[in-house]
């Protein structure tokens, strides 16, 4: 298989834990795409589905599936997305399409957080990834600052405005040895909305696909 038949198999998979008669959290990203296009298929079994970017949205709607606002909604059971890496004990780096802090809140509101990978992005440590951060746009200078003094290598990704009307900054070689702090700890410097360290609220099952097999963590 190679890397695009590894993220349909997995999207695939992850259409098994969506349970009829549910709103389900759609991420963003080349995997959760074919995701969506899986869910087309079952359109009238569900709801609808609350989305993480404008990108997922439109193709949600292209599809006739129903988006909600994520005010309409008090729960979510399930929540799938991909990540850029991932680690055994399920926490991620995501945001390599700068849908960080929509992610990041539909994820906080759902009950289970299905991870979907390929096996490039299992990593036995996080960071080899540059780690993405939404930054207000003043304050962009002042967080890269800060973010050299926690050690990273921040680069301002040109041209990317996200759906929030912010910018992001990639942290390049950063030891991130203690992901639920340093995802706290950037979090705190103003000027920045979130960082794509997704730890506190990790994944609750990953699943993975190999050449062979799509795999189940958790
Ligand atoms: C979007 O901002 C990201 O968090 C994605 O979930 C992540 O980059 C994975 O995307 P791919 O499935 O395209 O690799």
């Amino acid at each position: 298989m190679d890397q695009n038949q590894k993220k349909e198999a997995v999207a695939n998979a992850a259409l098994k834990f969506v349970k009829p008669d549910t709103i389900v959290g759609v991420g963003t990203g080349s995997t959760v795409n074919y995701f969506i296009d899986g869910l087309a298929a079952m359109k009238n079994e569900i709801n609808g589905a609350v989305s993480s970017s404008k990108a997922s949205t439109q193709r949600l709607k292209d599809h006739g599936i129903h988006v909600y606002e994520l005010n309409e909604v008090d729960e979510l059971d399930i929540y799938i997305d991909g990540a850029d890496e991932v680690t055994e004990h399920k926490h991620m780096i995501k945001g390599g399409g700068a849908a960080l802090t929509q992610e990041k809140i539909v994820a906080a509101v759902a009950r289970q957080f299905i991870c979907i990978v390929d096996d490039t992005k299992r990593v036995p440590l996080l960071g080899k990834f540059p780690l993405p951060v939404e930054v207000i746009p003043m304050g962009r200078s002042y967080v890269a600052r800060e973010l050299v003094r926690l050690g990273g290598d921040p680069v301002y990704r040109q041209g990317v405005v996200t759906d929030n009307s912010n910018v992001i900054l990639d942290v390049h070689n950063l030891d991130i040895l203690d992901p639920r702090e340093l995802e706290a700890k950037i979090n705190n410097i103003a000027g920045v909305v979130t960082n794509g360290l997704f730890a506190r609220r990790g994944a609750d099952i990953v699943l993975c696909a190999d050449e062979n097999e799509v795999r189940q963590f958790g």
